[in-house]
């Protein structure tokens, strides 16, 4: 199993607003190659199962609600030190603590509709893309 992967959704709002292009090429120009894509959309118990880690917070109901409201572009990406380098690209989940530059500080609108999901540890990256993703759409 590689440790070079991450996972990443591009949110609905992103989608929505017309920003899934500029997204994908901000994260192939940062060195990212795709492994997997596509453009689906959760049910509400989906984004229950993805974000279940989140389930006693008190934002999880509008998670759920924002994460299932419109189709979503689901990806897995390689490169070296995927997990952190990814997470440094969007910047920080509020978009307004996020560095110049970053994905969130670019296209997010709010800390709840912030653009883009990135897995924070190698292990949550498998599950994830195994979540979203059959061995045989990988290349
Ligand atoms: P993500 O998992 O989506 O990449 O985001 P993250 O690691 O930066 O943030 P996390 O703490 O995992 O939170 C997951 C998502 O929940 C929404 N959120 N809303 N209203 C709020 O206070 C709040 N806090 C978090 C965001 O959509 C966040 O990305
Ligand atoms: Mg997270």
């Amino acid at each position: 199993m590689t440790t070079n992967r991450t996972f990443t959704m591009i949110k609905p709002d992103a989608v929505k607003n017309g920003h899934t292009g500029a997204i994908l090429e901000k994260i192939t120009a940062a060195g990212f190659r795709i492994v997997a894509l596509k453009k689906t959309q959760l049910s509400t118990l989906d984004a229950e199962a993805f974000y279940s880690v989140h389930s006693e917070r008190p934002f999880f109901g509008e998670l759920v609600n924002f994460m299932s409201s419109g189709p979503i572009i689901a990806a897995i990406l390689e490169k070296e030190n995927a997990v952190d380098d990814f997470r440094t690209l969007i910047g920080a989940t509020n978009p307004a603590d996020a560095a110049d530059g970053t994905i969130r500080k670019l296209y997010a609108t709010s800390i709840g509709e912030n653009a883009v999901h990135g897995s924070d540890s190698n292990d949550n990256a498998a599950i994830e893309g195994t979540f979203h993703f059959a061995g045989r759409e990988l290349f």
